[in-house]
């Protein structure tokens, strides 16, 4: 791709040498009462790959039911938006990134897209495909956290842009670090400029249970490698076998909370951060929420951060809800 260099630019923030990565949040998380860690430890390469097989199991539906929306609706979406820079939080395989891009380019010759992901390895295959595929794409590549990513933009390059966020990669976030979140997104967009965000909704307890729960066992794999990854990056001796996949929704919060539970007594030693801890039989460790919304609360908050609802559609099922709002005011402007 050498004589293509000039339409991929690829900046690296190096999450393995920022801070997050020194492990102290692993710590931190393993030291309270109900052990927790960052369920941002779940996307290694491995990790990447496993909820990329995730996406097409028959009993996980957002992904599906979200694609439908965007392929129904990416036209009048880039219609509303005009020409504009794609930014995307958490790219994985772009896989409906196509659907956008395939609807700005009948707009426009000028396709501009920025995918922002903590995997470095899959943001560089993804690149390469789009690149094949588009060739009026320009592409700027960032390797490294959300908040890396929102607090250094690259200036647009193109008169306008859009901030990206699907998959219900928001339900993540418990209320607290999902107001934070929205802010810096606030703060890293002007005004005008765009936000399209996708989002899980509430629905029957069995739907969204089987989601978490599939029959081939790949979600059970995929909260397991978190355990793998700690192994890799900080010379540790999780036993693997000697946890279990663990997920319920918990009704009052309106989430899916992801455990591994030890089926043993048991010490592990992370010798990186020469950290030991004992975990019982029993026990568990919280790798993630996934929370499901309220559409009307969702957008009344997406207000509150100066975020104009432009445009609100679901599925038929009203399983599944995509949000594209516009800015109104700059970050050191807002009230
Ligand atoms: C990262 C939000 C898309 O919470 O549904 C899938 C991750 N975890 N199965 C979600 C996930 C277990 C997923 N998202």
């Amino acid at each position: 791709m050498a004589n293509e260099n000039h339409r991929f630019r690829w900046i690296n923030f190096n999450p393995i040498a920022a801070s997050i990565d020194d492990g102290r949040d692993v710590i931190q998380g393993l030291n309270q009462s109900q052990k927790t860690l960052p369920c941002r430890y779940l996307y290694d390469d491995r990790g990447s790959e496993l909820f990329e097989q995730i996406t097409d199991l028959p009993e996980y539906y957002p992904t599906r039911t979200e694609q439908a929306i965007l392929e129904q609706y990416a036209l009048e979406i880039a219609e509303l938006t005009g020409v504009c820079e794609l930014v995307e939080l958490g790219s994985g395989s772009s896989r409906k990134t196509h659907v956008l891009l395939e609807a700005y380019s009948q707009f426009s010759d000028r396709l501009h897209y920025c995918p922002i992901d903590i995997s470095a390895g899959i943001l560089k295959t993804t690149a390469l495909e789009l690149l094949n595929r588009y060739p009026n794409l320009k592409l700027c590549g960032l390797a490294g956290t959300y908040e890396q990513a929102l607090a250094q933009l690259p200036p647009p390059e193109l008169e306008n842009r859009m901030l990206i966020f699907l998959g219900s990669t928001l339900g993540n976030l418990n209320d607290k670090e999902c107001n934070k979140f929205l802010t810096q997104i606030q703060q890293a967009l002007q005004p005008g400029e765009f936000f399209l965000l996708g989002v899980d909704l509430q629905k029957p307890i069995q739907t969204i249970e089987a989601a978490y729960n599939d029959a081939q066992g790949i979600t059970a794999e995929f909260n397991l490698n978190i355990l793998r990854h700690l192994n890799h990056r900080f010379d540790g001796d999780f036993d693997i076998d000697l946890f279990e996949h663990f997920a319920f929704y918990n009704q009052e919060q309106h989430q899916i909370e992801m455990h591994l539970r030890s089926l043993v007594t048991q010490t592990v030693f992370l010798k990186a951060l020469n950290y030991r801890f004992i975990i019982n039989a029993g026990e568990t460790i919280h790798t993630e929420i996934s929370r499901k919304f309220d559409l009307s609360k969702l957008v009344d908050n997406l207000a509150s951060h100066a975020f104009k609802p432009l445009q609100i559609r679901t599925d038929p099922q009203d399983w599944f809800g995509l949000i594209l709002c516009q800015c109104q005011c700059a970050g050191d402007d807002c009230p």
